[in-house]
């Protein structure tokens, strides 16, 4: 069985709060071959892309930097609908909403993971109910889950890339939205997961 784990910044993130008026642009396939000159430092965004040696690639991704949707693929478009917005629905004074990005339909119920806290020493994992945009934060598994990561909804379940910490390598699991249960899906490929997430 394959899983994805997408990791993505959820909106609610405080990052986006002044974001530039949305336009959404299609990934023509032109940007599939940046050619041999071009460079991205490691942890930039893809709109911080150089490219000396291709004009049109390098025009597109100038104006990425002002755009809120990239569609990649035509589907996208029955998630956000032709005109969407960005909205704050959540904050709090902390990185409480870094990772993850579940969606439970059945609880309308979005997981997610925060970044480190605590001076690095745990992850939360929240939720936000869709219908009042109440948040409940740091909800308590029935098991530890050590620093929590990516997140993929599946069959009713929140699976979770796990990092681990230490001489306890990651894993994958998937945690129960309604019960908490914890079930490890997943702890080892040949020896050891680290980050799976990543
Ligand atoms: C590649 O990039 C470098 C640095 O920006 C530039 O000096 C050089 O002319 C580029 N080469 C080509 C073939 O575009
Ligand atoms: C944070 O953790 C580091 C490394 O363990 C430690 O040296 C430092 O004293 C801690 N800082 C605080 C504020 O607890």
């Amino acid at each position: 069985m394959k899983f994805y784990c997408i990791s993505f910044v959820l909106i609610l993130n405080l990052y986006l709060v002044n974001a530039s008026p949305i336009q959404i642009k299609n990934v023509p396939p032109y940007l599939s071959v940046l050619g041999s000159n071009f460079t991205r430092p490691i942890l930039e965004p893809f709109a911080s892309t150089q490219v000396d040696d291709n004009t049109d690639a390098s025009h597109f991704i100038k104006k990425l930097k002002s755009e809120n949707f990239l569609v990649y693929n035509h589907k996208f478009y029955d998630i956000i609908g032709r005109n969407p917005k960005i909205e704050v629905i959540a904050s709090a004074d902390y990185a409480f909403a870094h990772e993850g990005g579940a969606y439970i339909a059945k609880f309308n119920e979005v997981f997610f993971s925060s970044n480190r806290i605590d001076n690095n020493t745990k992850i939360q994992i929240s939720k936000i109910n869709l219908e009042t945009n109440e948040v409940s934060f740091n909800i308590t598994p029935k098991e530890p889950i050590l620093f929590a990561n990516g997140m993929y909804s599946y069959d009713g379940k929140v699976i979770i890339c796990v990092q681990g910490q230490g001489n306890i390598g990651g894993s994958i699991v998937s945690l129960d939205p309604k019960t908490k249960k914890v079930t490890t899906i997943v702890d080892n490929f040949f020896g050891k997961f680290v980050q799976p997430g990543k």
